[in-house]
């Protein structure tokens, strides 16, 4: 029996291989630090557990509308007046398990097959194989300056097949996020285009020193409901949910319930129990999520610190995000190959530039603890530097 081409020929998510090689030599007992990662290591927010177990408590947990509970999609209409500052109704909402099924949603009622999808490299790592999986053609597009695309370099991929644009800012890996000129200048080109534009708004609230990351929407000449972007978040990094897999999608009602279709065809419904907590995490709301930023700040700090230390390192302090993405080129071109060496010889695990499109760097994430930051940018510097 032959596995069909898509199967056989789909990555793994480097990320989550890493996490698995990551936990495994730790059961062997070795010595590993893990700056691989991309979930913030806090406590999930006290209203998400006390809804939790509410709802575990009512001994009652069922399917629930495809699109979401009534609740939560009215909070996540509140998170985004507040935070987009525009007027969303529950029928602009489709609440999917993790922001990844919401990307996935949108490419299915996006995308046709050898449709292009353009982004940004460096770029999250899912997204060429996301395209693949729906049949498109993913475009990354590398920035011909630093680590963020200029509007012409996207520009210039622009073509006829071209359906849709993707982005993601404040940005995995690079941790730089979009400028308002940049932003509004894409939405611009897609109206007039007619091309999709997927705001992947997953770090939004994730920034430091009240940078304002702009929302795509506020560049629109439509309203909502004639729109063509569509924005994806979720509970995972905001609130530390990872494992309650909840993220979500705001966009026209007419994309809204073609992705509510899908979805409703490939999961039924995102679990009762994590959309309960949701509710309890966007309850509490910005209070939890600024305790988290002001330690992530101080995190990415100490990782600053220890980074220019290197004698030929070359990097951009992250404003946004937990990741840094450092040129290791330096010292070693090829970020796979490097990438094996130090957890070979330091125990250490980074993931490959590689992997995000760009080759020469490492992405280090300031999502652990400090002390393991600090411990382990130094084994990487006294091995590549010298003691
Ligand atoms: C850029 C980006 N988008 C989307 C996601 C997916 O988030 P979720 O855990 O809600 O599926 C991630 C997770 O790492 C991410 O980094």
């Amino acid at each position: 029996m032959q596995l069909s081409k898509i199967a056989s020929s789909l990555g793994q998510s480097a990320t989550l291989k890493l996490n698995e090689l990551a936990a495994n030599l730790k059961k062997q007992g070795k010595d590993i630090i893990h700056l691989g990662g991309g979930e913030p290591e806090f406590d999930i927010p006290q209203k998400a557990a006390e809804e939790t177990l509410k709802k575990i408590n009512s001994k009652r947990v069922k399917y629930t509308p495809t699109s979401g509970i009534p609740e939560l999609k009215e909070k996540i209409c509140k998170y985004t007046m507040d935070n987009y500052g525009i007027e969303t109704a529950p029928a602009n909402i489709c609440v999917s398990s993790g922001a990844k099924q919401s990307i996935y949603n949108f490419l299915l009622c996006a995308v046709n097959p050898g449709d292009e999808v353009v982004f940004p490299a460096p770029y999250w790592v899912s997204y060429t194989e996301m395209v693949r999986l729906v049949y498109g053609q993913p475009v990354p597009v590398k920035p011909s300056e630093g680590l963020l695309c200029s509007f012409e370099d996207i520009e210039r991929h622009i073509t006829s097949n071209t359906k849709a644009i993707m982005l993601n800012t404040p940005n995995n890996p690079s941790g730089l996020i979009y400028g308002p000129e940049f932003i509004e200048r894409i939405v611009s080109l897609c109206e007039e285009k007619g091309i999709f534009l997927l705001m992947d708004d997953i770090y939004n609230k994730l920034v430091f020193g009240g940078i304002n990351v702009p929302s795509a929407f506020s560049f629109s000449k439509k309203k909502i409901d004639e729109s063509n972007i569509v924005s994806v978040n979720g509970v995972s990094k905001t609130f530390s949910m990872t494992g309650f897999r909840i993220g979500w999608s705001v966009a026209s009602k007419s994309m809204t319930s073609a992705m509510t279709k899908v979805q409703g065809q490939i999961t039924s419904c995102p679990s009762e129990l994590s959309q309960a907590a949701s509710i309890g995490a966007l309850t509490e709301g910005d209070a939890f999520t600024k305790r988290m930023i002001k330690e992530l700040e101080e995190k990415r700090d100490a990782l600053v610190t220890e980074l220019s230390k290197f004698k030929k390192l070359k990097f951009e302090k992250p404003l946004g995000t937990f990741y840094s993405f450092a040129d290791f080129s330096a010292y070693n071109p090829d970020s796979s190959k490097l990438s094996a060496e130090l957890i070979e010889k330091t125990g250490v695990v980074t993931v490959p530039g590689a992997e995000f499109g760009v080759d020469g760097h490492l992405r280090i994430s300031f999502c652990g603890k400090k002390e393991d930051i600090v411990k382990g940018v130094n084994r990487i510097r006294e091995y590549l530097d010298g003691k």
